[in-house]
């Protein structure tokens, strides 16, 4: 009876803030719990694919895959490699190509050609349909990647840096260098070019609550990076960055030094680039419409005189 009475009528405003308090209480911890559910079972989600990458890489790498590279001269074919991402829609309708040791290959053509996925499969990131990747005469099917990675560097067009000092980032792929080997890609990245100005030079802090490197000085710690871990294969996706002169003038420069004996894959947006390259592929639709050099191809007055006209669409 008494009950009845109470939801009646004696429900103050302070007991109805109370309850909604309490309730508050009683469901914060019910709504903390489920997202720790969906956060434990995405974690959990994770690690199972993670697994099951980790089982097909060993099982990829168990069956047969017997070759491994312990030097590399750097010789790099595309026998007829065939590449889909979807089954039935093929990307590469047959590519083939031979470059040898220290060459740089540039790789142009429009949006969707297929540039990135021929560097991908250079890189033992994709693996071809049918053909062969072969680098020094070995097919990369055969190989153990792990071993083919260790001599490949891939500098990526807004390459990864992290919250740390400029001498942590460069020395990220090879931290054991020595002193002189690091002032060495400094040098040959014209990194001391900013950091001199620093106070706290190489030890100087980037990211968030450091110094804001420019789009320039990113590159070239990046360049710097690549050149202290010396690859012997070299996959280089240009920044397309709108430069000042200054700035890509020393960026020109590291990357001829980086470059420099190493054979390079490069999807390439500036002309200087381009001009130097030993081959130019012109990718299109999957193809390779046009190859040579700069001035064969200019020569010529085809797709790449097209594409060089329209400086824009490279
Ligand atoms: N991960 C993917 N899954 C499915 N299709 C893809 C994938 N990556 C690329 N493709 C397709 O493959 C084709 C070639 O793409 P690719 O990235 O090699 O072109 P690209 O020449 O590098 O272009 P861009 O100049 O825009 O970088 C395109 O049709 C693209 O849509
Ligand atoms: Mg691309």
């Amino acid at each position: 009876m008494g009950g009845y009475y109470y939801i009646q009528g004696e429900l103050t405003e302070g007991d109805f803030l109370s309850f909604t308090f309490l309730l508050g209480l009683m469901i914060a911890p019910i709504v903390q719990m489920s997202n720790i559910g969906s956060q434990l079972t995405e974690a959990l989600a994770g690690l199972d694919r993670t697994e099951e990458l980790m089982n097909t890489a060993s099982e990829a790498d168990e069956s047969g895959r017997d070759l491994t590279f312990d030097q590399i001269e750097g010789r790099v074919q595309f026998n007829n490699i065939h590449f889909s991402y979807e089954e039935d829609k093929e990307v590469l309708h047959g590519i083939n190509f031979d470059v040898q040791p220290g060459e740089v290959v540039a790789l142009v053509g429009s949006s969707g050609s297929g540039k990135t996925t021929i560097a991908g499969l250079a890189a033992s990131f994709l693996q071809p349909d049918s053909g062969q990747v072969l680098v020094d005469g070995k097919d990369l099917a055969q190989s153990q990647l792990s071993s083919y990675r260790q001599h490949l560097g891939v500098v990526l067009q807004d390459d990864f840096l992290f919250e740390g000092t400029i001498r942590e980032n460069i020395l990220f792929p090879r931290p054991e260098a020595t002193e002189e080997e690091l002032e060495g890609a400094v040098k040959a990245a014209y990194v001391d070019e900013f950091t001199d100005r620093f106070e706290d030079g190489l030890d100087t802090l980037i990211g968030e609550r450091g110094v804001k490197l420019s789009g320039g000085q990113r590159q070239r710690l990046a360049i710097a990076r690549a050149i202290l871990a010396n690859p012997r294969i070299l996959i280089l996706d240009e920044a397309t960055s709108n430069l000042d002169t200054e700035s890509e003038t020393l960026i020109q420069k590291s990357l001829a030094e980086l470059t420099k004996g190493r054979t390079t894959f490069v999807i390439a947006h500036r002309l200087s680039t381009i001009r130097s390259a030993d081959h130019i592929l012109v990718i299109e639709g999957g193809h390779i419409a046009e190859r040579g050099t700069h001035d064969e191809l200019i020569a010529k007055e085809g797709r790449y005189y097209n594409l060089f006209t329209y400086q824009a669409r490279i």
